[in-house]
């Protein structure tokens, strides 16, 4: 049978191979520490569950409008004014089902068949794959770690050219924990702004933010870039509610109007209980985040300092989200090991640790952790790491 060729494009998931083995090592009895997962290793706050409860007890369970019910819609457009000076109305805001969702409805209504979208290398795995399933062109600009993997702004014009229709953005970093400081995001939207091009802000780490550093949304730098801006947030991140599936964007309200349409007539509005309980995580008391912050910055500042104390392999200290962007450069080069999906497979063979190969985000020098992980079975991780790494030298 002929199958669709947009569709065969898209990738199968490279990290799938060394997720699937670690689990069956799992299964077997063996004790993997994985530093894989996506996702907080902490509950859904007490407060969001009763409210979903509420809400089946109430009766929330019927179709709600498709871009989202009026409760939750305010409570996000008084998030973005609260927490970034950014002002939209109704017609601005669009929930859906989690942040991907939010990303893939927002490349079918700007996209039309050859477009370009730039996108900062290392980038988190489903940009290229997002972009490639509604027609676009993925288009990779390359940083250096040197520049803490931020893209420089020589390179970013010099990529333009008459395709480029919008530029990805993702601060806090998934998967190297950099910000972009507002000086830096003045910059980016100056040459968008002259360029015309739409700048996809993910901002899904915001929560996630470390050592007094600021987020900034760069759709808050000027009115031109707000107009030019879609930003991309949710509760998956910062209210542990990966599963409850939950993302919304804000943005023109033409576009807006058009993935409004696309949803419509893919997925109908979100789930009603997952929205009602999205509503009152929006609007509860926040102060939970600030132990899960603090227990973060423990471990992150456990990594940082032990990777760096093993010959061969490096990190820079991140600034926000929970992930580590381990260098392994060194490794590579001596031979055995000829790339970072060859190192995480036998990581996981000669010492049952599962990482999430660079190659993954496109490069293949890096190895992700994730902090999202007890810090007991971090140290015990990363003295396997060591071990490891000693011994293929
Ligand atoms: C950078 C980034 N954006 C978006 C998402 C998707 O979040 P959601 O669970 O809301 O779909 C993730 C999840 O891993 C992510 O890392």
């Amino acid at each position: 049978m002929k199958l669709s060729k947009r569709a065969q494009k898209v990738s199968a998931s490279l990290t799938l191979a060394i997720s699937a083995k670690a689990k069956k090592l799992k299964e077997a009895g063996e004790h993997v520490i994985s530093f894989g997962a996506g996702e907080p290793d902490f509950d859904t706050p007490q407060y969001i569950c009763d409210a979903a409860r509420e809400a089946l007890e109430i009766g929330f369970t019927r179709y709600t409008p498709v871009s989202g019910y009026e409760d939750i819609k305010e409570a996000i457009i008084y998030k973005f004014k609260n927490d970034n000076d950014l002002l939209y109305k109704n017609d601005q805001i669009i929930v859906s089902n989690g942040a991907k969702h939010s990303l893939f409805n927002t490349f079918q209504a700007i996209l039309n068949p050859g477009d370009e979208v730039i996108i900062p290398v290392p980038y988190w795995v489903t940009y290229p794959e997002t972009v490639k399933m509604s027609g676009g062109k993925p288009v990779f600009l390359e940083t250096n770690e040197k520049d803490n993997f931020k893209i420089s702004i020589d390179k970013f014009k010099n990529i333009i050219n008459t395709k480029t229709k919008a530029l990805i953005l993702n601060t806090p970093s998934n998967p190297t924990g950099s910000i972009y400081t507002k000086k830096e995001l003045e910059k980016i939207a100056d040459i968008a702004v002259k360029n015309e091009i739409v700048v996809v802000s993910d901002e899904i780490y915001e929560k996630l933010i470390y050592d007094e550093k600021e987020h900034v949304s760069i759709a808050a730098i000027n009115d031109d870039i707000k107009d030019l801006t879609i930003v991309i947030n949710g509760v998956s991140k910062a209210y542990a509610m990966t599963g409850w599936r939950i993302g919304y964007a804000a943005g023109p309200k033409d576009i807006i109007k058009i993935m409004t349409n696309i949803q419509s007539h893919s997925t109908s509005n979100p789930n009603s209980i997952a929205q009602y309980a999205s509503n009152a995580a929006l609007r509860g008391d926040h102060s939970f985040m600030n132990e899960r912050r603090d227990k973060f910055i423990e471990r992150r500042d456990y990594m940082y300092k032990k990777i760096n104390l093993i010959q061969g392999i490096s990190c820079l200290k991140p600034e926000g989200a929970f992930y580590i962007l381990m260098n392994i450069k060194e490794i590579i080069d001596g031979g055995e090991i000829d790339g970072s999906f060859s190192f995480a497979e036998k990581l996981l063979d000669k010492k049952r640790v599962a990482v999430v190969p660079g190659i993954a985000f496109g490069v293949d020098n890096f190895i992700r952790l994730s902090y999202a992980n007890s810090l007991n079975n971090i140290k015990e991780g990363l003295n396997r790491i060591e071990k490891f790494v000693n011994e293929i030298q």
